[in-house]
């Protein structure tokens, strides 16, 4: 059966917030996780264990963990968070957290649905006089290889195959753990350093290997916003080939030349049916110079609409927040949608 379901992952607080130079205070960051459980979404990517020496910004990741076990956010769906972690190191971070607050979060064979469906229990949408839920949350983590050598050797300070390595570790122990794993591969569609040399073949390989390593989830992460349509097309014909499932991907595109969501109307055309975005429009990656942000969860949620794709988020709610947190930083609200909505 075909289904209207799209699955929509918020990555604001992360990606949204990595690249910010003034920092954010904690109250704003969680504030901003807690209004976005409220609206309908079912994945938010909360944070980062990173260098701090690095990413600043998200080096308050424990606290946000910590935050959100011991007081799981209001949401009318059962939330999945997640948080980056290259490497062991990461990964230890995290489970120390997780030991500490036993039984406060969910588990992979505790999920009660796929992520593509909400549970009948506890529907996306706001039915009238639905009560919110504030179930245990599901926890995530994310590895993040990249497409060339000279993004990953900027990004992660090694070769992509010493990348791998990492990332076996940390998709083991995760899973290990009961924890979903999805895996990032960035610069999908072109690399800062290299150009629009990347090879669509050579992101179907890394996406094999860690698929076999155990990931749950391919995200292609179109880092620079340089992907165009036909390309786009090119590699989801090249992930299939290589056997890859559209239910396996993601895709994760950065809007800086503005074709973010005409590459999204081609995924959906080649059967993919989840997709990242940042409230607000916010974001963009430490390791890009000039990448804007993720194509806003207004646009994107509207565009969906549009096509009478089902999101189970509320659109004006999600301006409300967009507007809100650009405000709260500092910076103009990066969403045509949200603007055009709320009369601005
Ligand atoms: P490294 O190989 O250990 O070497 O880390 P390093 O010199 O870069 O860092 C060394 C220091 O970092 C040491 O501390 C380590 O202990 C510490 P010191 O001795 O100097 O005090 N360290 C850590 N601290 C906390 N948590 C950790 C950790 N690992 C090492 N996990 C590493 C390599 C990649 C981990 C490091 O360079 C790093 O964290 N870099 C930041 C990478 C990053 O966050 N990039 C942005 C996210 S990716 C992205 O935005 C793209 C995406 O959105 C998709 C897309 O758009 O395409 C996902
Ligand atoms: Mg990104």
């Amino acid at each position: 059966a075909t289904s209207n379901r799209v699955r929509l992952v918020e990555v604001g607080p992360r990606d949204g917030l990595q690249n910010e130079k003034k920092a954010i205070p904690l109250t704003t960051k969680i504030e901003l996780i807690e209004k976005l459980a409220k609206v309908g979404l079912t994945d938010i990517e909360a944070g980062s264990f990173v260098a701090p020496k690095w990413v600043p910004q998200m080096a308050e990741s424990n606290e946000v963990l910590e935050y959100l076990l011991k007081y799981p956010p209001n949401s009318l769906n059962p939330i999945a968070y997640s948080f980056l972690a290259p490497n062991a190191k990461g990964l230890q971070n995290a489970l120390s957290i997780l030991r500490n607050h036993p039984n406060t979060y969910r588990t992979l064979d505790q999920q009660t649905s796929s992520p593509y469906e909400p549970d009948e229990a506890s529907p996306a949408k706001s039915a009238p006089g639905a009560e919110s839920t504030s179930g245990k949350p599901l926890i995530e983590l994310s590895v993040f290889a990249a497409a060339t050598e000279s993004f990953t050797q900027k990004n992660l300070n090694c070769s992509i195959a010493k990348s791998l390595e990492n990332f076996k570790e940390v998709i083991q122990g995760g899973k290990a753990h009961g924890l979903r794993v999805r895996a990032y591969i960035s610069v999908v569609l072109g690399c800062p350093f290299e150009g629009y040399d990347v090879d669509p073949k050579k992101v179907a390989e890394i996406a094999c290997d860690l698929m076999e390593m155990g990931a749950d989830e391919i995200a292609l992460g179109d880092t620079t916003g340089m992907g165009t349509a036909p390309r786009t097309s090119e590699l989801l014909r090249a992930m299939h080939a290589a056997g890859i499932r559209n239910e396996d991907m993601a895709m994760h595109f950065h809007d800086t030349y503005g074709q973010a969501l005409v590459n999204t109307a081609v995924s959906l055309e080649h059967g993919i049916r989840s997709f990242d975005s940042s409230v607000g429009g916010l974001g963009g990656c430490p390791y890009s110079p000039g990448a804007t942000g993720n194509v806003s969860t207004e646009n994107m949620a509207y565009f969906m609409e549009s096509l009478g794709m089902d999101t189970g988020v509320d659109l004006e709610a999600l301006c409300d927040i967009g507007d809100w947190i650009t405000k709260e930083i500092g910076k103009p609200n990066g969403s045509s949608v949200g603007k055009a909505i709320l009369g601005k």
